[in-house]
């Protein structure tokens, strides 16, 4: 029998003015032994909210005795932990599964599972009840606290157990972790988003907006110093926006602060929409030298007839006041951002919009996309008239122009000396370790293994589109 707990699209928008619950995470002990002799696989797809919850992910399955391995074909478990923000996401996991059925028809032992924003979907559930029910496991974003619990099923029933919920959320504390670096964490401050973009399914996928308590998040930060990390990003939908949902009067700004305080070496944030962006926030950024001078902030569309039908609360006007006073107070800032175009019925004047915005702010560099409606938001419905080939010929005329000033923001740091942590083996260049500037740019430095880990001031030698070269000084 198959055992369901599915998604449904109408209750994921609900938004209630209900206390969020603050649950404790424990592990019983009936399932400490559940995956001992058992290895598992997981490919993470998406942003960095998907890779820290891999990060958590994985932990709970070292508690419950299961071992990871790097390769899929050698797994007993494999989880994909999908993302759900346009259709080449979705196409890619889909897939994935039809690779993973092959090797199932060979071990059919093998336990196999989807989770993350797809899992939140109802159309893509109903779909794996339909074409895909050799699955195993299904689970959402809300409720990775309860692996062990839906495992434990999985393992005994054989069939596919299905555990989605389709609700606001609570914020789970004490969630093991078990982090890819050494050197820098993945903190998160809040869960979900409230802003509702018309073309954004993350409202949906993630629950309402959720801020962890301040203190919560200040001791793990120092927890983390303590342990020798160096850096930290300050994870959330839309960090700006952190706090509102508090009883207590304490925002992004104040956090920023707190955490500065630390003397942690690096602070980090990702994402900041736009419209939450307060002054304050800008000075406590220029005022502490560990908060790294890097912003990303998503622009979407150049256009307000655009921006409007997008509901993003913002004009192009008041965009660019945000983006010059923070140019014109945190030294040295670094900005990138986010561009979508062929919004449904955007016009070429549209589009030049956004294409003087980019004109204007240089950006070191920019993510662009092309529209991809999700099933269930405003934007899907909206009537779009604007051919595939018409919007493919705007990105490459975004692209041609985001690449130009990137390259230009990459060749001022020709000869300078730069502060890198150094992070990982360079995956381009042998004898090479990969780090990031203060402002997010990647370097190759000709370094040994044993300087990992290092922050190093480091003399630029060489400069591409997408990466530095440099040596220790
Ligand atoms: N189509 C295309 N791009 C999208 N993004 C979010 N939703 C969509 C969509 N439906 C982009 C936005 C966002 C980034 C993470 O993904 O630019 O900032
Ligand atoms: Fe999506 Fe807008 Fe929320 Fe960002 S702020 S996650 S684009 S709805």
């Amino acid at each position: 029998m198959i055992s369901m707990l599915v998604p449904e699209k109408d209750k994921a928008k609900i938004r209630t003015k209900n206390k969020v619950k603050t649950i404790k995470y424990e592990i019983e002990d009936k399932y400490k032994k559940l995956g001992l002799g058992k290895k598992y696989y997981i490919k993470t797809y998406g942003c960095q909210m998907n890779v820290h919850d891999t990060e958590n992910i994985k932990a709970i399955l070292d508690q419950m005795g299961f071992k990871e391995c790097e390769e899929m074909e050698k797994a007993d478990l494999i989880l994909l932990n999908t993302c759900a923000i346009r259709e080449n996401a979705h196409n890619k996991v889909f897939g994935m599964i039809g690779r993973i059925k092959h090797m199932k028809e060979e071990r059919p032992n093998i336990i196999a599972g989807i989770c993350g924003c797809m899992a939140q979907e109802e159309g893509v559930v109903n779909e794996i009840l339909t074409k895909y029910k050799w699955l195993d496991i299904v689970f959402g974003t809300h409720n990775i606290h309860e692996l062990p619990f839906v495992l434990d099923k999985a393992l005994k029933s054989n069939s596919l157990e299905v555990q989605v919920y389709s609700c606001e959320g609570d914020i789970v504390e004490d969630v093991p972790v078990k982090r890819d670096s050494k050197y820098k964490a993945w903190v998160n401050i809040m869960y979900g988003c409230d802003k509702f973009c018309t073309y954004c399914i993350v409202p949906y996928t993630r629950g309402k907006q959720r801020s962890r308590n301040p203190k919560d998040i200040i001791r793990e930060v120092e927890k983390l110093k303590e342990e020798g990390y160096k850096e930290v990003t300050l994870l959330g939908q839309n960090v700006n926006a952190y706090g509102k949902d508090l009883d207590i009067d304490y925002d992004m700004s104040d956090l920023l602060s707190s955490v500065a305080e630390t003397k942690i070496d690096r602070v980090r944030f990702v994402t900041s929409h736009p419209w939450d962006f307060t002054d304050e926030m800008v000075d406590t950024i220029a005022k502490y030298d560990n908060i790294m001078p890097y912003i990303h902030l998503p622009l979407q569309s150049g256009s307000d007839r655009v921006l409007k039908l997008m509901g993003r609360r913002y004009t192009k006007e008041s965009y660019l006041k945000l983006f010059h006073n923070i140019k014109s107070k945190v030294k040295n800032a670094s900005i990138t951002t986010d561009i979508i175009v062929g919004f449904p019925g955007e016009t070429e004047e549209d589009f030049k919009d956004t294409l003087d915005v980019v004109e204007e702010c240089k950006y070191d560099s920019a993510f662009t996309f092309i529209f991809s409606p999700r099933e269930g938001t405003p934007a899907s419905k909206m009537k779009d008239s604007v051919s595939l080939e018409e919007k493919e010929d705007r990105l490459h005329r975004l692209n041609e122009v985001v690449n130009k000033y990137a390259r230009e923001a990459n060749e001022k740091y020709l000869n300078k000396v730069v502060p890198v942590l150094l992070e990982n083996e360079s995956s381009k260049k042998n004898g090479y370790l990969a780090g990031y500037t203060d402002t997010m740019k990647l370097v190759n430095v000709k370094a040994p293994k044993d300087m990992l880990g290092s922050m190093v001031s480091v003399r630029i030698t060489n400069v591409q589109t997408w990466s530095l070269d440099g040596e220790i000084e």
